[in-house]
């Protein structure tokens, strides 16, 4: 049978999925040494190196067996995989910040909010009752406040520096976040005891 192929999100959480597959025993040198390359082997495993939101289409298609992706992309785009184990990695928090000083909920106007996640950002107003107006932003969405693009910013923090060093802070936590393993549906049916197997050997070596 062909090996099982996992979805890793590259980039933040990337380094600390390596060193917990290392501690799975798992050999890494591909992975620590990739060069540009996609896909790499990890003994008996494929490892796929994509972006959070194409681990999720990755999986859902069936492409990817397992995928290791945040709770932020999971709420933002998930619909159709099962979320098995929270890896207690890439811990931060999705939080509604704001230029220092300021309250985002003074006054009458309609309030603009920037994000990179607009689906979590309507949830969270919505359950507010507040009518406020989302404008998508791809990436550095603290600029957004700072060129008055936006009254505030849904967004991730992780140690808070990049609000800090930017003169904003945090107006209200909304959720934590940290690193899921998610399963393709058809894949958790067909190769159970594989997928058994590696959920059992990650969740022996994930922080407690
Ligand atoms: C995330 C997030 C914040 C920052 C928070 O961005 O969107 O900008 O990290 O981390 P901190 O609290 O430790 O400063 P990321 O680095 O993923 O880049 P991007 O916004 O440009 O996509």
């Amino acid at each position: 049978m062909s090996s099982l192929r996992i979805a890793l999100t590259k980039g933040r959480l990337e380094k600390q999925t390596v060193e917990l597959f290392e501690k799975m025993g798992l050999d890494c040198d591909e992975l620590k040494n990739k060069g540009r390359r996609l896909i790499l082997k990890a003994n008996d495993y494929e490892v796929v190196l994509a972006k959070a939101a194409d681990v999720i289409t990755y999986v859902e298609h069936g492409v990817c067996d397992i995928g290791i992706v945040g709770k932020d992309t999971i709420v933002e785009n998930g619909k159709s995989f099962y979320e098995m184990t929270d890896l207690n990695l890439g811990k931060c928090d999705f939080a509604l910040a704001v230029k220092k000083g300021t309250n985002f909920f003074d006054g009458f106007n309609t309030k603009r909010v920037a994000s990179k996640y607009p689906n979590i950002t309507k949830a969270y107003f919505e359950s507010k009752g507040m009518d406020v107006k989302i404008i998508k932003i791809e990436g550095s969405v603290e600029l957004a406040p700072l060129l008055n693009l936006a009254d505030g910013i849904v967004d991730i923090v992780e140690t808070g520096t990049t609000l800090k060093e930017n003169g904003l802070e945090v107006a209200e936590k909304i959720m934590p976040v940290s690193a899921r393993v998610i399963v393709n549906m058809a894949s958790m049916k067909l190769r159970r005891e594989e997928i058994d197997e590696f959920l059992k050997k990650i969740d022996s070596v994930k922080p407690q």
